[in-house]
């Protein structure tokens, strides 16, 4: 008889980054081009996003795009005139640069007509998912790859099955700004897994069942898929994975269990100007080219602030 694994044998292989939203809070910066496209430091924050799927031996990564998606082929394609011009000069540091992103990934792309929210970009990946469990990664949400946290949801998931979301814990009065997860301990487990019992999509002050925030890492069962087609869009039109995950999270047949990694690493938000400027900032004193120099400049500039 032939053997059937079920999705809880199947290995992670395919990543999936949706980056078809308006970005309304980057206007006008992200009228002609997506925000994930911005660039922290000198790279655009997506590539962070493709070079840590790959780092997780996912090298099969599907780009849900929206209207302006062509900045974010051209991205992961060869620039030939560029790498001719650099070629000739002999400037290969740049040129390896310049080639390093069209050779990361296996990179597809998928199409969302209407930006139907972040559930329906996830939902617009069926065809090329399949039946098997995969990574989304949000381009929002950098993770140092220092603190790898990919490796470590797609080991949960291994072993329970189901879906595995990332969760950071943050200050209650900023807890309405994120999914929020209710969660119950796991016996056996450290305290950095949970089993996510309910997910709440910006619950209103007072109201957060916990003070832990989805982040934007996830490792999905392919039955978020029809529990995301049945999902009702929210009063702003937009179809919430969060209200999918839910679903999944307190049925007690295959679609679930739904666990949670309580993430502690370094984290670089970028989602709104105030968060991607500190990213900004940040990521430039870590880098060992430029670091040193900005260091120096920001505690001269700082000291001048007072
Ligand atoms: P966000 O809510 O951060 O993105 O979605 P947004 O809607 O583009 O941003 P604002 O609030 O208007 O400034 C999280 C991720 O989901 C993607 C976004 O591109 C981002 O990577 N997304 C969101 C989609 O791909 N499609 C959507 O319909 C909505």
């Amino acid at each position: 008889m032939a053997h059937t694994s079920t999705p809880r044998e199947r290995r992670v292989t395919k990543a999936v980054i949706p980056a078809a939203g308006l970005g309304t809070r980057f206007l006008p910066a992200s009228k002609a081009t997506p925000k994930e496209m911005l660039p922290v430091v000198d790279k655009p924050a997506i590539q962070y996003v493709v070079e840590e799927a790959v780092a997780a031996d996912l090298t099969d990564v599907l780009l849900v795009t929206g209207r302006n998606k062509r900045a974010l082929e051209d991205h992961f394609d060869r620039n030939y005139e560029l790498e001719e011009l650099l070629s000739r000069r002999g400037d290969l540091e740049r040129l390896e640069k310049v080639r390093a992103s069209s050779q990361l990934a296996m990179v597809h792309y998928v199409r969302q007509g209407d930006p139907k929210g972040l559930g329906h970009a996830v939902l617009c990946a069926e065809p090329h998912v399949g039946d098997q469990p995969f990574a989304v990664l949000l381009g929002d949400d950098l993770i140092d790859p220092r603190d790898p946290l990919l490796p470590r949801m797609m080991d949960v998931q291994k072993r329970y099955g189901g879906s595995v979301v990332a969760l950071m814990e943050v200050d209650p009065e900023q807890i309405h700004l994120y999914g929020c997860a209710a969660v119950k301990p796991v016996a056996g487990e450290g305290d950095d897994v949970v089993q996510v019992t309910g997910l709440v999509e910006k619950p209103p002050p007072g109201q957060a069942p916990s003070t832990f925030a989805v982040i934007g890492r996830y490792v999905l069962s392919p039955a978020i898929f029809p529990a995301l087609a049945r999902t009702r869009a929210d009063p702003r039109g937009e179809i919430q994975l969060t209200d999918a995950l839910c679903e999944l999270a307190q049925r007690h047949d295959d679609g679930g269990p739904v666990h949670g990694v309580v993430f502690t690493g370094r984290r670089y938000d970028t989602g709104d100007r105030d968060a991607y400027l500190r990213a900004t900032v940040q990521l430039a004193c870590e880098r060992a080219d430029i670091g040193p120099g900005f260091r120096a400049w920001l505690k001269e500039f700082s000291a001048e602030l007072g």
